[in-house]
Protein backbone atom coordinates (compact mmCIF):
# COMPACT_ATOMS: atom_id res chain seq x y z
CA UNK A 1 0.00 0.00 0.00
CA UNK A 2 0.96 3.49 -0.57
CA UNK A 3 0.74 5.78 2.34
CA UNK A 4 0.94 9.38 2.11
CA UNK A 5 2.33 12.01 4.59
CA UNK A 6 1.47 15.79 5.12
CA UNK A 7 1.59 17.72 8.65
CA UNK A 8 0.78 20.99 9.73
CA UNK A 9 -1.60 21.69 7.31
CA UNK A 10 -3.44 24.87 9.49
CA UNK A 11 -6.41 25.06 7.29
CA UNK A 12 -7.87 27.96 8.65
CA UNK A 13 -5.28 30.08 7.23
CA UNK A 14 -5.96 28.81 3.87
CA UNK A 15 -9.80 28.77 4.16
CA UNK A 16 -12.13 31.18 5.46
CA UNK A 17 -13.76 28.59 8.27
CA UNK A 18 -17.12 29.99 7.94
CA UNK A 19 -17.03 30.78 3.95
CA UNK A 20 -14.90 26.89 3.60
CA UNK A 21 -16.28 24.90 0.27
CA UNK A 22 -15.61 21.45 -0.71
CA UNK A 23 -14.64 22.77 -4.66
CA UNK A 24 -12.02 25.43 -2.98
CA UNK A 25 -11.00 22.45 -0.60
CA UNK A 26 -10.29 19.98 -3.41
CA UNK A 27 -8.49 22.61 -6.28
CA UNK A 28 -5.89 23.22 -3.65
CA UNK A 29 -5.42 19.72 -2.43
CA UNK A 30 -5.70 18.32 -5.89
CA UNK A 31 -2.34 20.30 -6.79
CA UNK A 32 -1.01 19.13 -3.46
CA UNK A 33 -1.85 15.11 -3.58
CA UNK A 34 -1.14 15.05 -6.93
CA UNK A 35 2.30 17.24 -6.88
CA UNK A 36 0.45 19.31 -9.70
CA UNK A 37 -0.36 16.29 -11.70
CA UNK A 38 2.81 14.09 -11.44
CA UNK A 39 1.86 11.59 -9.21
CA UNK A 40 -0.88 9.18 -7.94
CA UNK A 41 -2.56 9.51 -4.79
CA UNK A 42 -1.81 7.07 -2.31
CA UNK A 43 -4.16 4.70 -0.50
CA UNK A 44 -3.96 6.02 2.81
CA UNK A 45 -3.03 9.78 4.24
CA UNK A 46 -1.22 10.39 7.17
CA UNK A 47 -1.86 13.65 8.89
CA UNK A 48 1.07 14.44 11.72
CA UNK A 49 -1.48 17.15 13.62
CA UNK A 50 -1.73 20.57 13.64
CA UNK A 51 -5.15 21.10 11.16
CA UNK A 52 -6.27 23.76 11.93
CA UNK A 53 -8.09 25.77 14.77
CA UNK A 54 -11.45 25.15 13.78
CA UNK A 55 -12.90 21.64 14.74
CA UNK A 56 -15.61 22.25 12.58
CA UNK A 57 -13.73 22.90 9.27
CA UNK A 58 -11.06 20.29 9.97
CA UNK A 59 -13.92 17.98 10.12
CA UNK A 60 -15.95 19.04 6.71
CA UNK A 61 -11.89 19.04 5.32
CA UNK A 62 -11.19 15.72 6.03
CA UNK A 63 -14.72 14.54 4.71
CA UNK A 64 -13.64 16.20 1.25
CA UNK A 65 -10.08 14.46 1.71
CA UNK A 66 -11.96 11.28 1.98
CA UNK A 67 -14.87 11.57 -0.46
CA UNK A 68 -12.23 12.71 -3.15
CA UNK A 69 -8.54 11.33 -2.84
CA UNK A 70 -8.38 8.94 0.27
CA UNK A 71 -10.18 6.09 1.25
CA UNK A 72 -8.44 5.82 4.85
CA UNK A 73 -7.15 9.33 6.55
CA UNK A 74 -5.09 8.84 9.80
CA UNK A 75 -4.27 11.69 12.21
CA UNK A 76 -2.96 12.58 15.07
CA UNK A 77 -3.61 16.19 17.07
CA UNK A 78 -0.89 19.30 17.30
CA UNK A 79 -0.67 21.86 19.50
CA UNK A 80 -2.37 24.16 17.18
CA UNK A 81 -5.53 21.39 17.81
CA UNK A 82 -5.91 22.47 21.45
CA UNK A 83 -5.59 26.18 20.92
CA UNK A 84 -8.68 28.01 21.73
CA UNK A 85 -7.75 30.96 19.49
CA UNK A 86 -11.21 33.08 20.20
CA UNK A 87 -14.15 34.00 22.67
CA UNK A 88 -16.27 31.41 21.02
CA UNK A 89 -14.02 28.61 20.60
CA UNK A 90 -13.22 29.51 24.57
CA UNK A 91 -17.20 29.84 25.22
CA UNK A 92 -17.79 26.42 22.86
CA UNK A 93 -15.12 24.35 25.20
CA UNK A 94 -15.70 26.33 28.31
CA UNK A 95 -12.25 27.11 28.73
CA UNK A 96 -10.39 23.39 28.58
CA UNK A 97 -8.42 22.60 25.43
CA UNK A 98 -9.01 19.07 26.42
CA UNK A 99 -12.92 19.25 25.64
CA UNK A 100 -12.14 20.74 22.05
CA UNK A 101 -9.37 17.61 21.60
CA UNK A 102 -11.82 15.26 22.63
CA UNK A 103 -14.56 17.06 20.24
CA UNK A 104 -12.45 16.79 17.38
CA UNK A 105 -11.02 12.95 17.92
CA UNK A 106 -14.98 12.28 18.35
CA UNK A 107 -15.62 14.07 14.83
CA UNK A 108 -12.52 12.17 13.28
CA UNK A 109 -13.56 8.61 15.18
CA UNK A 110 -16.97 8.66 14.10
CA UNK A 111 -16.67 8.65 10.20
CA UNK A 112 -15.83 5.30 8.62
CA UNK A 113 -12.01 4.47 8.09
CA UNK A 114 -11.06 7.90 9.16
CA UNK A 115 -9.05 7.51 12.64
CA UNK A 116 -7.45 10.19 14.93
CA UNK A 117 -5.74 7.51 17.07
CA UNK A 118 -4.85 8.61 21.04
CA UNK A 119 -2.62 6.12 22.20
CA UNK A 120 -4.25 3.32 19.89
CA UNK A 121 -3.14 0.87 17.15
CA UNK A 122 -5.10 0.19 14.05
CA UNK A 123 -4.76 -2.40 11.41
CA UNK A 124 -5.61 -1.53 7.79
CA UNK A 125 -4.67 -4.36 5.34
CA UNK A 126 -2.70 -6.19 7.91
CA UNK A 127 -0.17 -3.05 8.42
CA UNK A 128 -0.50 -1.40 12.16
CA UNK A 129 -0.26 2.08 12.41
CA UNK A 130 -0.26 3.59 15.82
CA UNK A 131 -0.52 7.32 17.06
CA UNK A 132 -0.39 9.25 20.05
CA UNK A 133 -0.25 13.59 19.54
CA UNK A 134 2.92 13.27 21.78
CA UNK A 135 4.84 16.43 22.96
CA UNK A 136 7.72 18.18 23.83
CA UNK A 137 9.72 17.28 27.33
CA UNK A 138 12.59 19.58 28.13
CA UNK A 139 15.45 17.15 26.84
CA UNK A 140 17.26 19.31 24.41
CA UNK A 141 17.81 21.74 26.69
CA UNK A 142 18.73 19.07 29.26
CA UNK A 143 21.20 18.22 26.62
CA UNK A 144 22.87 20.98 24.98
CA UNK A 145 21.71 23.55 28.25
CA UNK A 146 22.40 21.70 31.64
CA UNK A 147 22.70 25.29 33.51
CA UNK A 148 18.82 25.36 32.57
CA UNK A 149 16.41 23.99 35.29
CA UNK A 150 12.94 22.92 34.17
CA UNK A 151 11.60 26.38 36.02
CA UNK A 152 13.96 28.12 33.51
CA UNK A 153 12.43 25.87 30.75
CA UNK A 154 9.37 27.18 31.84
CA UNK A 155 9.70 30.75 31.91
CA UNK A 156 11.09 30.28 27.93
CA UNK A 157 7.79 28.43 27.40
CA UNK A 158 6.18 31.50 28.95
CA UNK A 159 7.86 34.25 27.06
CA UNK A 160 8.12 32.71 23.78
CA UNK A 161 5.66 30.16 22.87
CA UNK A 162 2.01 30.23 22.10
CA UNK A 163 0.90 27.36 23.29
CA UNK A 164 1.63 28.72 26.98
CA UNK A 165 -1.29 31.22 25.95
CA UNK A 166 -3.80 29.70 23.79
CA UNK A 167 -4.07 25.96 25.29
CA UNK A 168 -6.28 25.79 28.33
CA UNK A 169 -6.04 23.67 31.12
CA UNK A 170 -2.25 23.64 31.79
CA UNK A 171 0.38 25.23 33.54
CA UNK A 172 3.64 23.84 32.55
CA UNK A 173 5.29 23.28 29.53
CA UNK A 174 5.66 19.31 29.89
CA UNK A 175 2.18 18.78 31.43
CA UNK A 176 0.61 17.49 28.34
CA UNK A 177 4.37 15.56 27.56
CA UNK A 178 3.37 13.62 30.90
CA UNK A 179 0.10 12.27 29.63
CA UNK A 180 1.20 11.59 25.72
CA UNK A 181 4.40 9.63 27.45
CA UNK A 182 1.49 7.08 28.98
CA UNK A 183 -0.25 6.76 25.39
CA UNK A 184 3.17 6.02 23.80
CA UNK A 185 4.38 3.32 26.24
CA UNK A 186 1.19 1.12 24.96
CA UNK A 187 1.59 1.32 21.77
CA UNK A 188 5.14 1.41 20.94
CA UNK A 189 6.09 -2.29 20.87
CA UNK A 190 3.14 -3.66 18.53
CA UNK A 191 3.25 -1.18 15.42
CA UNK A 192 4.44 -1.28 12.02
CA UNK A 193 4.40 2.80 11.62
CA UNK A 194 4.33 5.26 14.43
CA UNK A 195 2.77 8.93 14.34
CA UNK A 196 3.11 11.59 16.43
CA UNK A 197 3.24 15.42 16.02
CA UNK A 198 6.88 16.29 17.59
CA UNK A 199 10.25 15.61 16.19
CA UNK A 200 11.19 12.22 18.36
CA UNK A 201 14.70 13.26 17.98
CA UNK A 202 16.19 15.69 19.84
CA UNK A 203 19.50 15.86 18.23
CA UNK A 204 20.56 18.84 15.80
CA UNK A 205 21.59 16.86 13.43
CA UNK A 206 18.05 15.65 13.08
CA UNK A 207 16.88 19.35 13.15
CA UNK A 208 17.03 22.21 10.68
CA UNK A 209 20.34 23.62 10.76
CA UNK A 210 18.48 27.41 10.68
CA UNK A 211 17.73 26.69 14.08
CA UNK A 212 20.58 24.75 15.72
CA UNK A 213 22.02 26.62 18.89
CA UNK A 214 18.85 28.22 20.35
CA UNK A 215 16.85 26.81 23.34
CA UNK A 216 13.77 26.92 21.64
CA UNK A 217 14.37 23.77 20.20
CA UNK A 218 13.22 21.89 23.39
CA UNK A 219 9.32 22.51 22.22
CA UNK A 220 9.97 21.24 18.92
CA UNK A 221 11.37 17.69 19.89
CA UNK A 222 11.42 15.23 22.31
CA UNK A 223 12.95 11.66 23.24
CA UNK A 224 11.44 8.85 21.95
CA UNK A 225 14.85 6.86 21.96
CA UNK A 226 12.69 4.39 23.99
CA UNK A 227 10.63 3.27 21.65
CA UNK A 228 12.09 3.47 18.18
CA UNK A 229 15.13 1.20 20.02
CA UNK A 230 12.77 -1.42 21.42
CA UNK A 231 10.20 -1.82 18.46
CA UNK A 232 8.94 -3.16 15.29
CA UNK A 233 8.04 0.37 13.55
CA UNK A 234 9.96 0.74 10.16
CA UNK A 235 8.40 4.46 9.95
CA UNK A 236 7.81 7.20 11.99
CA UNK A 237 5.91 10.15 11.13
CA UNK A 238 6.18 13.62 12.97
CA UNK A 239 5.56 17.38 12.09
CA UNK A 240 5.07 19.86 14.06
CA UNK A 241 7.93 21.60 12.49
CA UNK A 242 7.95 23.63 9.39
CA UNK A 243 10.61 21.68 7.29
CA UNK A 244 10.77 18.25 5.68
CA UNK A 245 12.96 16.34 7.73
CA UNK A 246 14.50 12.59 6.63
CA UNK A 247 16.68 10.71 8.77
CA UNK A 248 16.80 6.81 10.06
CA UNK A 249 17.91 5.65 13.13
CA UNK A 250 18.40 1.85 14.30
CA UNK A 251 16.33 1.33 11.31
CA UNK A 252 13.32 3.33 11.37
CA UNK A 253 13.18 5.84 8.83
CA UNK A 254 12.07 9.28 10.30
CA UNK A 255 9.57 11.36 7.76
CA UNK A 256 8.35 15.02 8.39
CA UNK A 257 6.24 16.59 5.76
CA UNK A 258 4.75 19.70 6.50
CA UNK A 259 2.43 21.61 4.63
CA UNK A 260 2.88 25.31 6.83
CA UNK A 261 1.40 28.40 6.51
CA UNK A 262 0.81 30.04 3.36
CA UNK A 263 3.40 32.24 2.94
CA UNK A 264 5.62 28.73 3.74
CA UNK A 265 4.18 26.55 1.20
CA UNK A 266 3.61 29.26 -1.43
CA UNK A 267 -0.41 28.43 -0.90
CA UNK A 268 0.80 24.25 -1.98
CA UNK A 269 2.76 25.40 -4.82
CA UNK A 270 6.30 24.75 -2.22
CA UNK A 271 5.26 21.81 -1.27
CA UNK A 272 6.23 17.98 -2.38
CA UNK A 273 4.09 14.78 -1.45
CA UNK A 274 6.00 12.36 0.65
CA UNK A 275 5.06 8.56 0.62
CA UNK A 276 6.45 5.37 1.01
CA UNK A 277 5.54 2.08 0.43
CA UNK A 278 4.71 -0.68 2.82
CA UNK A 279 3.30 -4.58 2.79
CA UNK A 280 3.29 -7.47 4.60
FE1 LIG B 1 2.69 22.20 15.80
Amino acid sequence: MTVDILSDLHLDFYFKPHLTTSENVISLFTQIFTDNCTREIGNVLIIAGDIGHYNEQNIEVLKTFQKKFYKYIICVLGNHDYYLVDSESKYAFENDSFKRVEDMRKLINQEKNMYCLDGKIIEIEGIRFAGADSWYDGSYVKKYYTQFDSNHINLLWNRNINDSRLIKGISRFDDIAKLEMVKLEQIYQNCDVMITHVNPSFDEEHINEKYHNSPINTFFTFDGSKFYKNSSMKYWIFGHTHDSIEYEMEDVKFLCNPLGYPNESQYGDNINMKSFEISL
